[in-house]
């Protein structure tokens, strides 16, 4: 046991706590009252949290983050019941007290592994990584970022919004690959000759491609098939072992055959023949003409156009971080995408614009909205699109749909408008203080569906815009590389413990 213990008042700056943590070398501090009695603890955990929320620790009271109440042991206590109070309330602290309640000192999982002859080794500067990771910085990138509180994002140094107001798919295309938008059409061009042929399949995939289909897979589960069967087709190298170039050379090709290996696993579902590239058209009209086999009306083209540059990258999100993280390995460029694309899959990832579709087709009409709506979220429900980890204001991706939602027209965009704001208010009323408004999902279904595009292709073309962000990421990750190789904190039962014999 430590003594004296590193105290604190409840009433004291968080600064002043870590301070003195710092100068002790201290994981935790004990916060007492003035009759020397424990009322918190206040860790690193608590200081890391403060951290993520953005806020002044010279402006706040220790009793604001502490844990209240914490769990304490007595100078009696034997050490394996400590480690197991320790084990349960998964903390790595305990104060120790006297009967009469006031603090003796503090043991820590460290003394009491120490006293089993079991010390865990901790690297110096270790530290504890909250739940998922949230609000801690991994790395650093000049693809783009989010400013949740602010509702911006950018990709490079332009408001994502912007670009897809005033450029083409292609444009942001080159933007995030090649590093500069271009700067006039004949770059433009030239970009798109570059990218032209790299969008063929070659016979032997598209033959795949169809027994794939033929399996029954869906167009995602699909497509991160045909994005391995790509790479190792031709040969793709560990990102480690090519040059700068040749992983350009590698993203420009996955990143043009993904809209071909999509439209080919639907039209093979659809029993039709692969329909090849339309040679004069840009990225997303060719891609709506590979799936229909006609070349789409301008406004379908440039709706689902400003879709895809709406989801080009958004920070360091689940698939664009598995990315990372695989390259960071030395793997390939197909291997990162693949994994991408599994990380993409999950439901609380890529998600599922349609179920937005599908609440506006249980609520029918404007004079519905309030009654369905109140009654989900009075009976827990969530309403599907809305809400974010992130924004908590206006997520700018709803707000450019809307845009485009409003120009595209129809009945479903007519009623997604006016519900939105009955949704907003409802939540605002039944959900006081949560800042819950449309997200991405709520307009994306809208505009995919008016668009052309099937309900079970939007994962799957989400995929193909976001595939862009990923190869980004993943030939920044390999020009600055370190593997990314975090730690977890075992929490089981202690060890060594003797290993049973088996009973006859
Ligand atoms: C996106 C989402 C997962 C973010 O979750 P989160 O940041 O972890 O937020 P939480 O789950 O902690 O929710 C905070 C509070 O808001 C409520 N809330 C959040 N989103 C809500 C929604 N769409 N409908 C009703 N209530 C919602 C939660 O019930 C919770 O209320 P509580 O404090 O009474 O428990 C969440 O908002 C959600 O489930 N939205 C619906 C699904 C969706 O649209 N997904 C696509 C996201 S792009």
């Amino acid at each position: 046991m430590k003594q004296p213990a590193l105290i604190v008042e409840p009433e004291a700056q968080v600064q002043t706590a870590a301070d003195r943590m710092h100068a002790k070398g201290s994981g935790s501090i004990v916060v007492v009252d003035d009759r020397d009695h424990v009322v918190g603890i206040l860790t690193e955990r608590d200081l890391l949290r403060l951290a993520a929320f953005g806020s002044d620790a010279s402006k706040e009271r220790v009793a604001d983050w502490m844990t209240a109440d914490p769990t304490t042991a007595t100078p009696d206590t034997p050490a394996t019941e400590g480690l197991k109070r320790l084990n349960e309330g998964k903390f790595r602290h305990l104060p120790v007290c006297e009967a009469d309640g006031s603090l003796a000192g503090v043991v820590s999982m460290r003394d009491l592994m120490a006293i089993a002859k079991v010390e865990a080794v901790r690297h110096p500067g270790e530290l504890d990584a909250p739940k998922g990771l949230a609000g801690v910085t991994v790395a650093e990138t000049e693809v783009g970022g989010v400013r949740g509180r602010e509702g911006f994002f950018h990709y490079r140094q332009y408001a994502a919004t912007d670009l897809a107001r005033q450029r083409t798919f292609d444009d942001v295309w080159h933007l995030l690959l090649v590093g500069e938008l271009p700067a006039s059409t004949r770059e433009r061009e030239a970009f798109l000759d570059r990218v032209r042929p790299l969008r063929a399949l070659s016979p032997k995939t598209a033959t795949l491609l169809h027994e794939i289909a033929a399996a029954g897979s869906s167009p995602l589960d699909g497509l991160r098939t045909g994005v391995s069967l790509v790479a190792a087709d031709e040969g793709f190298q560990p990102s480690m072992d090519v040059t700068a170039d040749d992983l350009l050379e590698q993203a420009l090709r996955i990143t043009a055959v993904v809209p071909t290996i999509i439209a080919a696993l639907y039209r093979a579902h659809q029993g039709e023949d692969p329909v090849a590239p339309h040679p004069d058209l840009p990225y997303a009209a060719n891609y709506l003409y590979m799936l229909r086999g006609e070349v789409p009306a301008p406004h379908n083209a440039r709706a689902i156009e400003q879709y895809l540059i709406s989801t080009v990258d958004h920070g360091f999100n689940a698939s664009t971080f598995t990315a990372r993280v695989i390259t960071s390995t030395g793997a390939d460029l197909g291997a990162a995408i693949t994994g991408a694309i599994g990380a993409l899959s999950g439901p609380l990832h890529g998600g599922a614009p349609s179920r937005a579709l599908d609440l506006l087709d249980e609520i029918g009409s404007v004079e519905r909205a309030d009654e369905v709506v109140r009654r989900k979220i009075e009976t827990g429900e969530r309403i599907m699109g809305f809400g974010h980890r992130v924004y908590k204001t206006r997520d700018p991706r709803s707000v450019l749909l809307r845009e485009v939602a409003e120009r595209v027209g129809g009945d479903e965009a007519a009623l997604a408008i006016a519900v939105e704001d009955v949704v907003v208010d409802l939540l605002a009323e039944l959900k006081p203080g949560r800042e819950l408004y449309a997200n991405v999902e709520y307009y994306a279904g809208i505009v995919m569906e008016s668009a052309g595009l099937p309900t079970d292709l939007f994962t799957a073309t989400f995929a193909a815009s976001r595939t862009v962000g990923w190869c980004a990421h993943v030939m920044e990750q390999a020009a600055d590389n370190r593997i990314i190789r975090p730690s977890a904190r075992y929490v089981g039962t202690p060890p060594p413990q003797d290993v049973p014999t088996i009973d006859e």
